[in-house]
């Protein structure tokens, strides 16, 4: 059992107890049920208090038991708390800590309800595409008001309970934070309404306030309309909501119920709680245990004060790490530190950071020209030019100068991670932490683990991840890691569709109606078309046979390398990232497919968006079966943070799962007699999976 059960002067007292944050599995809601049974059958008990062990009353369902039949198993919540509001005696909950999701609506389920201040309130459900299903909907706007309801509901919001005082979701708010103090208040509070006669009161017999609902509720549809057009759970949410305010308590039930099943099933919900899951599996290496000791990272040394360089230095001067950047040259290193204060400056002026936390991090940053002055840094990241010589050159000055146990980091995102290790005598100590651009902004961290990367090295960084707020997701080292080798085939078809006769603009709209931030060329065109040139380049040279549109190149003999010169696939205007179809690109694409020979056709946007994420699916299957990539979930969790893929469409190997594999094989098949078609050979994985009507996330 995970809930205990104990009785102090005639109070029966049910401790859900299922760590870390009792969550409501089925050996719990078997513990709570017993409880009750228990409570009834005990002549001297007069009332009952719910609470929980350690650090939560509970955060709602058990998410090890999502997907599995114990989640169905009865007694399910719902029945459980069917059994609370039977209860010949008074339930009190005790809630402190956190109650959220199912655990709030078990506490909505009570008779009474006293809350410990700066308890976290919630009912997340929506964040994971669904919504609350055991009467979270029509509880709590009978105790909080529908505005409230529907801000929390329709959001996940959390709320401190105090921010709840004044309404009736708690009848007692108490002084104290401790649960021991709130427990034994609890206690005396359950004695008491224990002696008064019932019936008790029931959260489902109160009437909702909501002066004007049919404008709150108006208001609310408008604004998600707004803000989330892809995810059907908020407007599922609105619909309960609504039923709660027109229909009885038990009418109101069973629209909670059919919305709360139908979400289950959604694509949306699937791939909202694959990101979820997703997000945690990317922390965990199978052969790195939780336990692996990790290194103290108490001082971090950044070489290299360019794009890279000054974005990496903010992101651990942020998170609170002094931070010593080294340059070649004065200027550079000026340079480099004007740009991390004019960042911050920004940031503060746009609201989003006190100019007090601003300030505090700019004072944890100093600069050198010396390696000597970064010599007991616990971490160095190296983020100079692309170029072997140079990191060679930096690395072996690294392993010259570094105190023994520091880990050597490498921001290189093309070069083999194996070869700079090569140039220490510590490759244990190498590891690749590849940032995206804007560093400090960016969610992802590629963790690329060289083939003699400590599991130290790699348990540390996975840590420092998290203090860092990043998502890592450990890569092994090919060209382009998983990322940049997956959207390398994406751009790829992007500029076969020039020669074909798509425009830029028609690309881009039909990926980005899909739900992309942003279609492959204003992406090219932020990142800098020469630097895809650059990559061309050497790809060019060491694999001559390599096929690409010859588009690219046209463009950057024009010197429109993006954003950055004004002009790129698109025409910019000064200070402004909007992009504006460009005539020039026009004529130069005519030109060229008035020279090339290749057929012109109508392509579809259908078609666009299969041959450009079909490209992504089919590296990515490659990429796993070679072991690059330890999971599927690895490689959507790169694309979802990293590379601006539909949340709502969980990455490409959740997305090529849901189309079905079977489906994307015909497509390639058919795609492989078109201009090219000897690109389109599927991934030996494809191919056995689909066979064996599997997926690629399991
Ligand atoms: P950048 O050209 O903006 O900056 C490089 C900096 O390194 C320059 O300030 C230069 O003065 C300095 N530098 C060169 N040699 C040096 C040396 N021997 N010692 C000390 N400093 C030296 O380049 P960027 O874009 O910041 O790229 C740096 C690294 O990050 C490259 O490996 C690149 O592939 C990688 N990267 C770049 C991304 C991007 O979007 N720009 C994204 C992810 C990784």
């Amino acid at each position: 059992m995970t809930a205990e059960y104990q009785v102090q002067d005639g109070v029966a007292i049910i401790t859900l107890a299922n760590p870390p944050v009792n969550g409501l599995g089925l050996a719990t809601r078997q513990g709570i049920m017993e409880g009750l049974q228990r409570a009834a059958a005990d002549a001297s008990v007069r009332a009952i208090v719910l609470t929980g062990a350690g650090k939560a009353f509970s955060g709602g369902a058990d998410i090890r038991e999502f997907g599995t039949s114990k989640a169905l198993e009865e007694p399910i919540l719902v029945s459980v708390i069917a059994a609370i509001e039977h209860s010949p005696k008074p339930v009190v909950a005790a809630v402190h800590s956190v109650a959220m999701g199912g655990g709030l609506e078990l506490a909505l389920g009570c008779h009474y309800r006293l809350a410990a201040p700066g308890a976290q309130i919630a009912l997340p459900e929506v964040k994971l595409g669904i919504m609350p299903g055991a009467g979270g909907t029509q509880r709590l706007p009978r105790v909080a008001g529908l505005e409230a309801a529907l801000d929390m509901i329709t959001t996940g919001a959390v709320v401190r309970s105090e921010q709840l005082a004044g309404t009736r979701t708690f009848d007692r708010i108490v002084e104290s934070s401790q649960p021991a103090d709130l427990l034994a208040e609890a206690v005396a509070f359950a004695r008491e309404v224990g002696t008064r006669p019932g019936p008790h009161p029931l959260v489902r017999d109160l009437n909702i306030e909501a002066p004007d609902a049919e404008g709150r509720l108006a208001a609310a549809r408008a604004a998600i309309a707004a803000r989330s057009a892809h995810f059907p759970a908020p407007l599922k949410c609105i619909e309960a909501l609504e039923a709660a305010v027109r229909l009885p308590f038990e009418a109101g039930l069973k629209v909670e119920r059919e919305a709360f099943l139908f979400l289950l099933t959604t694509p949306e919900s699937r791939a909202l709680r694959h990101a979820f899951f997703g997000e945690r599996a990317a922390g965990k290496i199978a052969d790195v245990p939780s336990a692996t000791p990790v290194r103290d990272i108490h001082k971090v040394a950044v070489i290299g004060a360019g794009t890279m360089g000054a974005g990496i230095a903010m992101t651990f001067l942020s998170a609170g790490l002094p931070v010593t950047l080294l340059e070649a040259r004065q200027e550079a290193l000026e340079r480099g530190v004007a740009t991390i204060r004019k960042n911050y400056d920004s940031t503060v002026r746009k609201g989003k950071l006190s100019e007090e936390k601003a300030e505090r991090a700019m004072a944890l940053l100093q600069t050198t020209l010396d390696y000597a002055a970064i010599a007991d840094a616990d971490l160095v990241i190296e983020a100079v030019f692309e170029d072997m010589g140079v990191k060679e050159t930096v690395f072996r000055q690294l392993d010259a100068v570094m105190k023994p146990g520091a880990i050597l980091a490498s921001n290189t995102s093309t070069l083999d991670l194996n070869a700079i290790a090569g140039f220490t005598t510590r490759p244990q100590d190498v590891v690749g932490l590849h940032f995206f651009s804007p560093a400090n902004v960016m969610k992802l961290l590629e963790v690329v683990r060289g083939a003699q990367t400590g599991k130290d090295v790699l348990a540390t960084v996975m840590k420092l991840a998290k203090t860092l707020r990043k998502t890592a997701v450990v890569s092994g080292v090919c060209d382009g890691f998983i990322g940049n080798r997956m959207v390398e085939q994406y751009v790829r078809q992007a500029g076969f569709l020039l020669d074909e006769g798509c425009t830029p603009q028609q690309i881009d709209s039909a990926i980005e109606r899909f739900g992309f931030a942003m279609g492959p060329f204003r992406m090219c065109d932020l990142a800098g078309n020469d630097i895809w040139q650059a990559i061309r380049t050497r790809k060019l040279q060491e694999h001559p046979d390599l096929a690409y549109s010859t588009t690219a190149d046209q463009l950057c003999a024009l010197g429109r390398f993006g954003q950055k010169t004004g002009a790129g696939w698109y025409d910019y205007v000064p200070g402004d990232r909007t992009a504006h179809p460009s005539p020039v690109v026009a004529g130069l694409l005519a030109k060229h497919v008035a020279a090339s020979g290749v057929p012109q056709r109508q392509v579809s946007d259908e078609e666009i968006v299969e041959r450009l994420v079909y490209a992504l699916v089919n590296e990515g299957a490659a990429i796993l079966e070679e072991g690059i990539a330890a999971k599927a979930s690895d490689i959507d969790m790169v694309y979802l943070t990293g590379y601006g893929f539909p949340l709502h469409r969980g990455g490409p190997m959740l997305y090529a799962d849901m189309v079905g594999l079977d489906k994307v094989l015909a497509r390639m098949q058919s795609f492989s007699t078109g201009y090219h078609g000897e690109l389109w050979k599927p991934a030996p994985l494809l191919v056995r999976l689909a066979a064996a009507g599997k997926g690629l996330t399991g």
